[in-house]
C-alpha cells in the first residue's frame, strides 16, 4: 500500500488547523450573526459554546483521526461498525454544502481585492452615486448588490474554486502548510492595527457597547434562538463536527500534545473573531449603523468599504484588508475540499488529482444557485450550520463518549502523560452535559430551519417560480 501522507514538519499540523479554522467564519460571518443575535448576548453565549463544547469536541475528532489515520468514514466505520459510514457520508455532504457557498462568499472577498487595484474605494463608490441616489441607498450598498450575484460573483466563484482544486490536486505539504504559513501572522497584524484604527472613530464607544456589555435578560429571553446560533456559529468557525479535524489529526505522524495543539487553535480563532468584532462593531456605529443585525451577509462588505473610502491611506488598508481575507479563505476552502478528497482517496482508490477536480467540480455547480440569488445562501448556510454540524458534532461525541470509549483516553496521553482523572473528567463531560446541549440545540436548529423554509424561503419560490 502506499505510504500516508504526513506533514512536513512538526508545526505543519497546528498551522494548518488553524487555517481551517481562521477564514470566512471569523471575519465574515462573526459580525453579521452577531449582529443578528443583538450583539454582546450573543458573544456570550458564543463563548461559553466554544469553551464548553467546542473544546472537548475538537479533541474527540484529534482522538479519532490520530488513532485510525483515516479519512472521516473510514475512521468511523473503523471505530464504531460498518453502520457509521453513513454518519460519515453526512460528514462529506456537509463539505459538499459547506464549500458551495463558501466559495461564492470568498468570490466576493476576491473581487473586492482586485477592485482595489482599479482605483481607490472611494473612487469605485463614486461610480455607483447616480444609482445610488435613484434607489435611495447608500452607494456601497448598491455596489454589494451589484457584484454579489449575477455573472461578476459566477466568474469568481469560477476562479476561487479552481484555484482551490489546484492547491489540493498538489497534495498535503506543498499546497496547505504553505499558504498557512503566510496568512496567519498577516491577519493577525492586520487586523491589531485595524482595531487600534476603530478605536479612533467618533462613535466607538457605541460601538463597543454594544459589542461588550451582555444583557442576561436578553440571554434568558432568547435562549431558543441564541443557542442554535451560537452553535452554528462555534462549530463553524472551529471548522467542528464534519471531520475536518479528524482528517489532519490523520496525517499526524508522531505523538502531539493534542490537548496543548487544540487549545491553540481555538485560542487563535476565537482571538480573531473577538478582534474583528473589535473593528466591525466601532466601524458600524460611526457609519450610523446601529441596527448591526440587519446587514446580513453584505454588511462586512458595505460597513468596510465607506470606511476605507473615508478614512486615510484606506485605499492601501483595504487592499490588505480585502486580500488577506481571501487568503484565510482559501486556507479553509482547502480543508473542506481536503476532507471530501481524502475521503475519494483513501475509500475508492482515486488519484489525488482526479479526486480534487472531480469532486471540487461537483461542488463548484451545487454553488452557482448562489450567485443567482442570496437566498440560495441562507438555504444552504442555515442547513450547514443549524443541522448539519451540530448533528455531526453530537454523532462525535457519541462514538467518543459511549460507543468507542476504551481508545480515546489512551490515545489523547500520548503526547501528553498520564492524564489522571483529567482524562475520565473529559469523557464524562462529553458523555452527559455536553451531549444534552447538543441535542436541544439540534432540535431547536432543525424547527428554526423549518420555518426558514416554511417562511422566507416558501415565499421566494411563491414570488419566483
Ligand atoms: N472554519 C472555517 C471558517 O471559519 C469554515 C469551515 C467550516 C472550514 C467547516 C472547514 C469546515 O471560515
Amino acid at each position: 500500500m502506499k505510504q500516508r501522507e504526513t506533514w512536513a514538519t512538526r508545526t505543519g499540523f497546528i498551522l494548518a488547523a488553524v487555517g481551517s479554522a481562521v477564514g470566512l467564519g471569523n471575519i465574515w460571518r462573526f459580525p453579521f450573526v452577531t449582529g443578528e443575535g443583538g450583539g454582546a448576548a450573543f458573544l456570550l453565549v458564543y463563548l461559553l459554546f466554544v469553551a464548553l463544547i467546542g473544546f472537548p469536541a475538537i479533541l474527540a475528532e484529534f482522538v479519532i483521526g490520530r488513532k485510525t489515520e483515516l479519512n472521516p468514514v473510514g475512521a468511523l466505520m473503523e471505530l464504531g461498525g460498518t453502520g457509521w459510514k453513513y454518519v460519515g457520508g453526512i460528514f462529506i455532504l456537509t463539505g459538499f454544502v459547506i464549500l458551495s457557498f463558501y466559495s461564492v462568499v470568498a468570490g466576493w472577498f476576491t473581487r473586492y481585492f482586485l477592485e482595489g487595484f482599479r482605483g481607490s474605494y472611494g473612487s469605485l463608490l463614486a461610480g455607483y452615486e447616480g444609482a445610488a441616489a435613484e434607489a435611495g441607498e447608500p452607494e456601497a450598498a448598491i455596489m454589494f448588490a451589484d457584484l454579489s450575484t449575477g455573472l461578476d460573483a459566477f466568474v469568481f466563484h469560477t476562479l476561487f474554486m479552481a484555484v482551490t482544486i489546484g492547491v489540493v490536486a498538489l497534495g498535503i505539504r506543498r499546497g496547505i502548510e504553505l499558504a498557512v504559513k503566510v496568512m496567519v501572522p498577516a491577519i493577525v497584524l492586520l487586523l491589531v492595527g485595524m482595531a487600534v484604527w476603530a478605536f479612533t472613530l467618533p462613535d466607538a464607544g457605541a460601538g463597543y457597547a454594544y459589542y461588550l456589555s451582555p444583557e442576561f435578560s436578553v440571554v434568558a429571553e432568547n435562549w431558543t434562538t441564541l443557542l442554535p446560533a451560537a452553535a452554528g456559529q462555534a462549530f463553524f468557525t472551529l471548522s467542528l463536527g464534519m471531520g475536518v479535524m479528524i482528517t489532519y489529526a490523520s496525517y499526524l505522524g508522531e505523538d502531539r500534545n493534542l490537548g496543548r495543539d487544540g487549545t491553540a487553535i481555538i485560542g487563535f480563532d476565537t482571538g480573531i473573531a473577538f478582534l474583528t468584532g473589535l473593528v466591525v462593531f466601532p466601524v458600524f456605529f460611526a457609519a450610523g449603523i446601529t441596527e448591526p443585525g440587519e446587514g446580513g451577509a453584505g454588511a462586512i462588505f458595505i460597513s468596510m468599504t465607506e470606511a476605507f473610502a473615508t478614512i486615510s491611506g484606506g485605499h492601501l488598508i483595504g487592499l490588505l484588508f480585502f486580500g488577506t481575507v481571501m487568503i484565510a479563505a482559501l486556507s479553509s476552502a482547502i480543508s473542506l475540499l481536503e476532507v471530501v478528497t481524502a475521503y475519494v482517496i483513501d475509500e475508492k482508490g482515486i488519484d489525488r488529482w482526479k479526486a480534487a477536480l472531480g469532486m471540487g467540480s461537483v461542488i463548484y455547480v451545487l454553488g452557482v444557485p448562489v450567485t443567482y440569488d442570496l437566498i440560495f445562501l441562507d438555504l444552504l448556510d442555515g442547513f450547514a450550520d443549524g443541522i448539519l454540524l451540530v448533528f455531526g458534532a453530537l454523532m462525535l461525541v457519541l462514538l467518543v463518549g459511549w460507543i468507542a470509549p476504551a481508545f480515546a483516553v489512551q490515545e489523547l496521553e500520548k503526547g501528553i502523560g498520564d492524564l489522571g482523572s483529567l482524562g475520565e473528567a473529559w469523557l464524562w463531560a462529553i458523555r452527559v452535559p455536553v451531549l444534552v446541549v447538543l441535542v436541544i440545540t439540534l432540535s431547536l436548529g432543525v424547527l428554526e430551519y423549518v420555518d426558514f423554509l416554511t417562511g422566507p424561503f416558501a415565499d421566494w419560490i411563491g414570488e419566483n417560480v
